[in-house]
């Protein structure tokens, strides 16, 4: 609409707006002196055809190529802009083209093929996107692939696999601590950090550690006895 107001406007021109300060004092003359000498101004305007429009259109068909080239040379380096990173997941190096914009997570799905990681909210609410960091517990959906240039990341693929399961991956399969399993591979991976963290004793304390993990199958009593079995090494 923006463009084709202007084309319509430089078609209708000056002459339907009447604009007398762009005709010359020639053309004002003229349109001024009678019938035909009108008629063969149109005449000559239609003659001019496209040439009429470039001379009325030169702002437009000027601005049109200048302000496309701007554009495309906008886009390109958003196309193009992509940034090198090396990021190693699982004790292995990758090295990616990404988008600055790329979360961890669809990094991880996307680009690295790794779907264990799992979409929940995307809003950093379910938890379902959480992998270690350094160590740390991260919801990838809330962290820029690019912040995370020499990091150590480590997905549910890189926890265990079948065969050699964690005893955490094992502790959930003792207890059936899942119905769905969409939520699983997150509560794993917060399960396996809070191993390492100053986390109490008891049940609440495990609830109140892995909160930030949603089940909406509900598997929450069977999730904590299996991390509870397997901090007691059961
Ligand atoms: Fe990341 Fe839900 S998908 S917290
Ligand atoms: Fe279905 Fe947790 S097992 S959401």
């Amino acid at each position: 609409m923006a463009t084709k107001t202007p084309e319509l406007d430089a078609v209708s021109g000056p002459e339907a707006e009447g604009q007398p300060e762009q005709a010359s004092p020639e053309t004002t003359k003229t349109a001024t002196t009678g019938p035909s000498q009108r008629l063969s101004r149109r005449s000559f305007l239609s003659h001019l055809g496209a040439a009429g429009l470039v001379a009325t259109a030169p702002p437009l068909l000027a601005a049109t190529p200048a302000s496309a080239a701007p554009m495309e040379q906008a886009q390109e380096p958003a196309a193009a802009g992509t940034v090198p990173l090396t990021l190693r997941v699982n004790g292995q190096a990758h090295k990616l083209m990404l988008d600055p914009r790329t979360t961890l997570l669809d990094c991880l799905r996307e680009d690295l093929e790794l779907p264990g990681t799992k979409k929940g909210c995307d809003h950093g609410q379910c938890g379902a996107c959480t992998v270690h960091v350094n160590g740390r517990r991260v919801n990838s959906c809330l962290s820029f692939a690019v912040m995370h240039a020499g990091d150590e990341i480590v997905t549910i693929e890189g926890v265990g696999q079948p065969g050699h399961l964690h005893p955490m991956q094992a502790a959930f399969i003792e207890h059936d601590a899942y119905q769905c399993g969409y939520c699983t591979s997150g509560q794993i991976m917060s399960a396996v950090a809070v191993l390492k963290e100053p986390v109490g004793p008891s049940d609440d304390d495990v609830k109140t550690a892995m909160y930030g993990n949603i089940c909406r199958c509900g598997a929450y009593p069977n999730i904590v006895a299996a991390v509870q079995a397997a901090r007691r090494g059961i």
